[in-house]
């Protein structure tokens, strides 16, 4: 039974409203929720139910969704026996009733939702990874992808693409790899410093120096990942790209980057030169979500070769999914629970993913709270790929802390991709 559901406006880190919300069970146990919030969206996400009032918070105040959350929310769940998070979770769905959950907003499901799971974990004494590991599934520690530096949406420099990641693939633990992280985020720190570039920060803690091309970023990253006395390299510390390619496809369907446009095509080839050049993985969001058909030839291209994860393009909805990988659209799918609404769907586009051999990467979003629940999920889902921004700044931190302390406890859980 529910007992108690209260919802907060409080600030995200980039400082625009997001919701807080506890949930207390019959017994006692409470679970907590910070709501993610992203800059760069998909437009098939669940949509995100902010006030309009232009007056205050330039209209993002979450004040509707909070007063939904305690008054219909509220009232749907309390004095009611629960059987699930999926029960509860489905009682949600029914009670929006809009495919993009824009009544309730999704912003508003999503907080129950992870805060129900918290409390249900709590109540029956479990770790909310042990909670979220479905029977089928071996959990795992996964490679942290830390963004070490941003462009497009999430800084304002001239980068076009929004983030280059390196993933410590090669090494032996989840604490080795966040320092690998930490050591080649301070040593590229310091050589932008010592260049005389900016080392400001994008929303996620990237470095946001004043670059134009992403050549000149990847040279700068192998440069710092050798400097810091690792390897580059495709099983060592590889790099992983986030181009967001939505949000540099101008009208005409051409890809602006840098100072060229682009098409489809030779976009494409242009990363399979950086692939040729870069230790590099895996892209996400290489195309515009709309291109469908480039994506195809994307995949057709350098599937065989790259992880090309779909974020906009599948935005965690099973059943997009399931069409993208019937259209034969990427290899792998970016995983992030505001995008869909709740953990159970959450859950589904992982399962989907699962059954149909595409990998998964749990992520964070460009607005965050203290609250960890992704690296949890990380764990809990076995998919071995997980990223949350730079090795800096809390809100992202603590999700890397979090996965540091679970490796701590649970030292037979094995670290890296695994099988994907
Ligand atoms: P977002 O960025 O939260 O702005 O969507 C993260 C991503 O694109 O992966
Ligand atoms: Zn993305």
């Amino acid at each position: 039974h529910i007992i108690d559901l209260r919802a907060t406006q409080i600030l995200d880190s980039r400082g625009r409203p997001t919701l807080s919300v506890t949930l207390t069970l019959a017994g006692g146990a409470t679970g907590w929720a910070g709501v993610p919030s992203g800059a760069s969206t998909g437009s098939k996400e669940a949509v995100e139910l902010r006030d309009g009032d232009m007056s205050r918070y330039g209209g993002a105040g979450v004040t509707k969704a909070a007063a939904g959350i305690t008054g219909s929310i509220f009232h749907r769940l309390k004095g009611r026996p629960w059987h699930s998070l999926a029960d509860v979770d489905q009682a949600l769905i029914e009670l929006d009733g809009t495919a993009a959950k824009s009544r309730l907003g999704g912003n508003a499901t999503v907080g129950v939702s992870m805060a129900t799971a918290r409390a249900v974990a709590a109540s029956q004494g479990q770790q909310l990874w042990e909670f979220l590991t479905p029977y089928t599934v071996r959990p795992r520690l996964p490679v942290p992808h830390f963004n070490l530096v941003s462009g497009g949406l999430h800084a304002s420099n001239q980068l076009d693409f929004q983030e280059f990641m390196i993933a410590p693939i090669g090494a032996p633990s989840m604490a080795e790899a966040v320092r690998a992280g930490a050591e080649i985020y301070a040593v590229l720190h310091g050589n932008l410093a010592a260049a005389g570039r900016p080392t400001g920060q994008g929303d996620d803690g990237g470095l946001a120096p004043d670059f134009t091309h992403p050549r000149e970023v990847l040279a700068a990253l192998v440069e710092a990942i050798d400097g810091a006395g690792y390897t580059p390299g495709l099983d060592q510390v590889a790099i992983a790209l986030d181009p967001a390619a939505s949000r540099f496809r101008r009208g005409d369907g051409a890809y602006q980057v840098a100072d060229e446009r682009l098409s489809t095509l030779e976009l494409i080839e242009l990363y399979e030169e950086l692939a040729a050049d870069y230790p590099i993985w895996s892209i996400e969001d290489g195309l515009a979500e709309d291109d469908t058909e480039g994506w195809r030839q994307l995949t057709d291209r350098l599937g065989e070769r790259l992880q090309l994860v779909g974020d906009d393009v599948f935005v965690t909805n099973p059943t997009v999914i399931e069409q993208g990988i019937a259209a034969r659209i990427a290899n792998a799918a970016l995983i992030k629970v505001d995008q869909v609404g709740t953990v159970t769907e959450t859950l589904q586009a992982m399962e989907v993913c699962r059954k149909h051999d595409y990998a998964r990467m749990v992520s964070h979003r460009a607005g965050e709270t203290v609250d960890d629940f992704i690296a949890e999920l990380a764990v809990a889902s076995g998919c071995g790929q997980f990223k949350s921004g730079a090795p800096a700044r809390g809100e992202r931190v603590i999700k890397y802390n979090r996965l540091m302390h679970i490796a701590a406890q649970r030292p037979d859980l094995p670290y890296g991709l695994g099988e994907g």
